[in-house]
């Protein structure tokens, strides 16, 4: 049985919702809490097998759907159109992001623009694309992941910082746009989450991270509330204290004293 809550959000986001980038981490969580709230789902990622590990046990309670799509890639307007067909999508979560670690000239070009066609392009093409439709419709949602890198400047990983900022002002400024036509746009700015993804870099910092679940939660309880959310008290803190507090110069330089600790480890 279905409570209020739950209902509201359906009838606000459902009954489709497109997660980009959900075969594990911060995106598998989306999937599952979206699942919880009673929303299908079409999951976007590169990876088959470990995109199925995620659908396969929501299928007991919602629709799933799964494609492979590389959102880096030339062409995304029309594979995104082609992978979503006629399913009416009330939600788009773009939660998908690349990033390399390291001095900025010390890294390829073709890596740093890997970086802008996956966390710049893709949320951008998704959002014009899921944003004309819904505001077709006369509502829905749209969810950016940032992250408290889009506050201050992040070096060694400069373009992934910068990729993130880029999100934080797209999507705050198409919360305002399109809000009045019924669509809820909402950044999340997370800090760190113990993701695959993030334990692989983080070493022995990786425990004290928030959990994926917590993020996505306070992520969809936010949207439809303000433009944007910093999940968890300290992440709101150290927001509040390197973007409002602290001189640029020393908030710059407790990033770099951070970033520094970094270390890149592939997927095995
Ligand atoms: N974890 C953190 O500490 C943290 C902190 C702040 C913000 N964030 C943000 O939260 C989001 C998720 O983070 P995460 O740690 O869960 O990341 P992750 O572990 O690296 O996972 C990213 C997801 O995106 C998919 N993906 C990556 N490149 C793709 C591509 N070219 N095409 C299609 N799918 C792609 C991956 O699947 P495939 O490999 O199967 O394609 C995976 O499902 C990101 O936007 C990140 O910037 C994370």
């Amino acid at each position: 049985m279905m409570s209020r809550h739950q209902q509201r959000f359906t009838e606000r986001y459902g009954p489709w919702a497109v997660v980009a980038g959900a075969s594990e981490g911060l995106g598998a969580a989306f999937a599952r809490a979206l699942a919880d709230r009673g929303l299908n789902l079409l999951l976007l990622a590169r990876r088959s097998d470990a995109l199925e590990r995620v659908a396969a046990p929501l299928r007991a309670s919602v629709e799933v759907r799964t494609s492979t799509l590389d959102l880096g890639a030339p062409g995304l307007a029309a594979a995104l159109e082609e992978r979503v067909g006629e399913l009416d999508i009330g939600l788009c979560v773009y939660n998908a992001a690349y990033s390399r670690i390291g001095p900025f000239l010390e890294r390829s070009r073709d890596e740093l623009e890997q970086i802008v066609d996956v966390n710049c392009r893709g949320p951008l093409i998704a959002a014009h694309a899921f944003g004309s439709r819904m505001r077709a419709r006369g509502r829905g949602g749209i969810i950016l992941m940032s992250s408290l890198t889009a506050l201050v400047a992040s070096p060694r990983i400069a373009v992934y910082g910068a990729s993130k900022a880029f999100n934080l002002s797209l999507g705050e400024a198409l919360w305002h746009e399109l809000g009045p036509a019924g669509v809820d746009v909402l950044v999340c700015c997370a800090g760190a989450t113990r993701t695959p993804g993030f334990l692989r870099s983080a070493g022995a910092r990786g425990p004290s991270a928030m959990a994926p679940e917590d993020v996505a939660v306070q992520a969809l309880d936010a949207l439809g509330r303000r433009p944007s959310v910093v999940p968890g008290w300290t992440n709101r803190l150290a927001a509040f204290a390197l973007a409002r507090l602290l001189p640029r110069r020393r908030a710059i330089n407790i990033m770099g004293a951070e970033t520094v600790r970094l270390r890149e480890s592939p997927r095995e």
